[in-house]
Parts: C-alpha cells; structure tokens; sequence
C-alpha cells in the first residue's frame, strides 16, 4: 500500500511516500526557518499561509522523485494534531481533499506518535515493548510502548520541553532563531567543566522532568561572565551537558522501572549528537538496545506521518471524511493498530 504523508503541524511542510513492501520512496522538507527569524519563534499565521504555499509543490515533488503519480497512492495520512490549528488545518484540508479525489482512505495521524515510530523506518526496526524518550520543541515524556499504539505515559515535563529549553538558552546568549541546534553546534568548541549546572529533579526519584530552572541558571552565569565568544561557547556546553545528563538519568531510571530492554529516542532533540552519544554508552554499560531514527528524521518531516499512518490505514483504520484537527491530543487516547 502506497501512502502520502503530509506533515504540517508546525513551522516545516513534510511530504512523502512510504510503501509497506518497499518502505520510503521519497520524501521532501520545506522549513520555514528564514520565514520566521525575524520574529524570534514561530508566527501561526504566517506558518498557515506558506505551508499553503508549498503543499502541493512538495507533493509534486515526490510523486516525481517516487517516478509516480496520484493514481498510485492508496491512502492519505496526514497531521491531525498537536500543533498550530491553522497549519494543521492545510495538511487536513489538503489531505482529505485528495484522498476523496482520489477515494482512497485518509487518516488523521498524531504528531508524537510519528515521532514515537520514526526509529522504525530505519533498518532492523525495534519491536514493543520499549521504553521512548519524546524530546520535542513542545514535549518531554517518557512513554511505555507495550504496543504500536498502546502508550502509557511514565513521566513528563513540568515546565519546559528539552528543546524550548535549548531553544530559550539560545535566546539568552544571543544566538539566532532556532537556537537549539545553534547551541549544540556552539557547545563543540566549549571547556567542559567551566560552568556546571544542576542536573534537575534527579536528586528524588520519578521520571519527571523540569527545565526551567537551567535557564535562570545560564542567564546568571552569562550575566555576571566576562561575556566572550569563549565563554558563551564553555556555557552552552554546560548547559547542553546538564540536559543531556539529565535526559540519560531518566532514560535509566525508566528502563530499570518497567524491566524493559529496548529505548527509542526521538523529537527534535534527538538529533542532539551529544544526547545520542550519551544514551549509546547507557546502552553498551546496561546491556539493552538504543535506536534513534536518522538526525533529519528526529526533527519535523512527512516520513514519519506516512509510516505512522501506512500502519494504521493497513490495519483498517481511516478517519471519517470531515476536515477535523486536534491542536491538542493525548497520546494515550490513541487506539491500538
Ligand atoms: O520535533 P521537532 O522538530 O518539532 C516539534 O515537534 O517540536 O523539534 C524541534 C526542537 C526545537 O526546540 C529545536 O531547538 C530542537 O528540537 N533541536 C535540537 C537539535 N536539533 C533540533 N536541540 C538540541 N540539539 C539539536 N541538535
Ligand atoms: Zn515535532
């Protein structure tokens, strides 16, 4: 069955084709990144109108590159929520106008469920039950997967998500929008051990996590530094060390909570290259399994929509034909496939 997938719940328009015998055919990604850099975050309304914009050229795009047309795909997926109501909404228009077009099934997929399925496009997918760690720009949750769809949250964040946390950091020490990634990429030229900051909540048990605080943190210590390019290089550092070891604690404690052997990273933060190094040494020192999806596959994209729905549409399951989102949803009222 081949299905399109469509991704428009944010700030990147993600379109591709999965195939259940021959996996991915193609994918394409527009970020709107330049669009909204001049705001310093995300503008909905301005997200909404270029995913307009891009939609369709994108999905042109990898028909052409699949060396396919809209008389072979079998069934639409498309980003039904979380997200921005006016940016889900094209993808759901769009969606489920072609999939009437075309009468083939449609289906509204959640956002963090691909996410969650993302490590299983890749070769040797993992199999439930594993434990997933979900670090996006709006979530920090760690979920019980004992099957594909049936999610049971074991902790979330307080306050910010792993990547609002990195992305405000950013913010703080001057670094442009988005700054997670400019952060990371900063903290490859920090001395580590410079500045240290808290690793939070990891003196208690639990899986819940809060990241606020580091933020107060860095910005004292950048206040009161002598404000060098060094400096705030040896801070992003400190700052990245501390989520990422926090991360890892949880990660651990979660394993050994539930018995279970397996982890899957994803979100956006797990495109983090210290995170994934961090997480394959817990795997090689704890004998379990890690599996992270391809960096370009952590972040916002339309592959992980089309597997996501590829899996449900082919065990029967479709949204009825209304143009409906769900700019909020929670992954544990999803059904099992
Ligand atoms: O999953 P995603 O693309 O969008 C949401 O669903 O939120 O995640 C985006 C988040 C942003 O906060 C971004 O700063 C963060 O992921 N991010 C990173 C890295 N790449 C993206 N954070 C740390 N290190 C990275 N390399
Ligand atoms: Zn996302």
């Amino acid at each position: 069955m081949i299905v399109l997938g469509i991704e428009t719940s944010c700030d990147e328009t993600g379109v591709a084709l999965y195939c259940g015998d021959r996996g991915l055919l193609s994918h394409a990604l527009y970020s709107q990144v330049k669009l909204h850099a001049d705001y310093g975050g995300v503008v909905p309304e301005l997200a909404s109108r270029d995913h307009v914009r891009k939609l369709l050229p994108l999905i042109h795009r990898c028909l052409d590159e699949a060396k396919l047309n809209t008389r072979h795909i079998e069934g639409v997926a498309y980003t039904r929520g979380p997200g921005l109501v006016g940016a889900l909404l094209v993808g759901a228009a769009t969606g489920r106008a072609l999939a009437w077009s075309l009468g083939v099934p449609a289906i509204g997929v959640h956002h963090m469920e691909g996410h969650l399925l993302a490590p299983l496009i890749e070769p040797d997918p993992p199999q439930p039950p594993f434990v997933a760690l979900l670090v996006s720009g709006g979530h920090s949750q760690l979920v019980e997967v004992s099957a594909i769809g049936r999610y049971r949250l074991l902790g979330e964040t307080l306050d910010d998500a792993a990547g609002e946390a990195f992305d405000k950091t950013a913010k703080l020490l001057g670094l442009a929008y988005p700054g997670g990634p400019e952060l990371a990429h900063l903290a490859e030229s920090g001395v580590r051990g410079r500045f240290t900051f808290s690793r939070p909540m990891t003196d208690r048990p639990g899986l819940q996590f809060s990241f606020s605080g580091l933020k107060t943190q860095v910005m004292l210590a950048w206040r009161d530094s002598d404000q060098t390019a060094q400096t705030r290089a040896d801070i992003a550092l400190g700052f990245q060390d501390a989520v990422v070891d926090t991360l890892a604690i949880k990660c651990e404690r979660a394993l050994q909570a539930t018995g279970i052997k397996t982890l899957v990273i994803a979100g956006g933060v797990g495109a983090n290259r210290d995170l994934r190094r961090k997480l394959a040494e817990l795997a090689q020192r704890k004998h379990i399994r890690v599996c992270f999806p391809r960096p370009e596959f952590c972040t916002d994209n339309g592959a992980m929509i089309a597997f996501a729905g590829a899996l449900r549409l082919r065990a029967g399951q479709h949204s009825d034909a209304t143009i409906t989102v769900q700019p909020r949803w929670d992954m544990a009222a999803l059904s099992a496939v």
